[in-house]
């Protein structure tokens, strides 16, 4: 299993770190247009094997997709992060850019690749990957909800004082501090619904903090977050990887699920070999269903700005 990383910044090359730590792949490509940057992040992290017990070979290369041939998934971290008091909606027009020419390169090298998509606006760089390329929709796949639904779960279990392992929860819509929709009323702890713990102003906030989680850190950090971030990644590529048909909220490209049509926004998908197995298309309260809406009109907003 070939894994290719675009991009050696921070969440690149902690999405490489990741995967290697868990050990499925047989070897990690990471690409950088900064010459050497990706080699020097490849031999750091590789120099970590004996230490932290892993197998994969991680390679860096200055922007020569033959290093990437053959690869079975591939991930695309690059363009510029958002920096703080810009939402990822601003970030469109550089990355726009970088986003069809490095998913065009990938395939010419890997027609058989699976695409992960992190770059932002997420879901915008979804669509346009699905719009500017020939790869069936099963294997475009957007980075953003399982990310989200980390921060979900690490607010919830605070709010509740409760293990993080104590709860599960689930965020869809659009990877924007606005068009994020935590699905409160699904969340549980031990199977028991968070309602039973929380008051409906607690998971208000709850709510509200998990949407601006990234744009919380951006503040924090100074540009945007990146453990999390390539925690989820590697989530999804071992997913793919291992078949493990586990779900997730991924963004993926809509005809008719959820009421929505030619956009990419996150809804539950089960992943495996494929990519996107299936897309699990829940039954929504009428709330639930509203906020659906607001967020899929977001993203179509943005989409508009595309230059197709
Ligand atoms: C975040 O939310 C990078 O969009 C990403 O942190």
């Amino acid at each position: 299993m070939k894994v290719t990383v675009v991009g050696a910044g921070a969440v690149g090359a902690s999405c490489a770190e990741y995967i290697a730590i868990k050990d499925f792949a047989s070897e990690v490509v990471i690409l950088d247009i900064k010459e050497g940057y990706a080699e020097g992040k490849a031999m750091d992290l590789m120099q970590t094997a004996s230490l932290n017990g892993f197998d994969t070979k991680i390679v860096g290369t200055t922007n020569d997709y033959s290093k990437t041939a053959g690869s079975d998934i591939a991930v695309i971290t690059s363009g510029i992060p958002r920096k703080p008091g810009m939402t990822r909606e601003e970030l469109i027009g550089i990355n726009a850019g970088i986003v069809k020419t490095v998913s065009q390169s990938l395939i010419e090298h890997s027609p058989n690749v699976i695409l992960i998509v992190v770059s932002n606006p997420m879901d915008t760089m979804t669509y346009l990957v699905h719009k500017t390329t020939d790869l069936p929709k099963n294997r475009i796949i957007g980075m953003g909800g399982a990310l989200d639904s980390a921060r979900f779960k690490y607010r919830l279990a605070e709010a509740m004082e409760a293990p993080i392992s104590d709860v599960d929860g689930m965020v869809i819509g659009g990877h924007s501090d606005t068009g994020m929709v935590p699905l409160a009323r699904h969340a549980t702890r031990n199977s028991i619904k968070v309602s039973e713990f929380l008051s409906a102003e607690r998971l208000e906030q709850v709510a509200a903090d998990t949407k601006v989680g990234g744009a919380t850190l951006t503040k924090l950090l100074g540009t945007s977050a990146w453990y999390a971030p390539g925690a989820a990644v590697s989530g999804l590529v071992q997913a793919i990887a291992c078949d493990q048909h586990k779900m997730f909220p991924c963004s993926t490209f809509l005809e008719g699920e959820y009421d929505l049509n030619d956009i990419c926004i996150g809804v539950p998908v089960i992943l495996g070999k494929n990519g996107i197995e299936r897309i699990v298309d829940i039954e929504l309260d009428e709330a639930e269903k509203a906020k659906m809406q607001e967020s899929a009109e977001g993203v179509a907003k943005t989409n508009g700005l595309l230059q197709l």
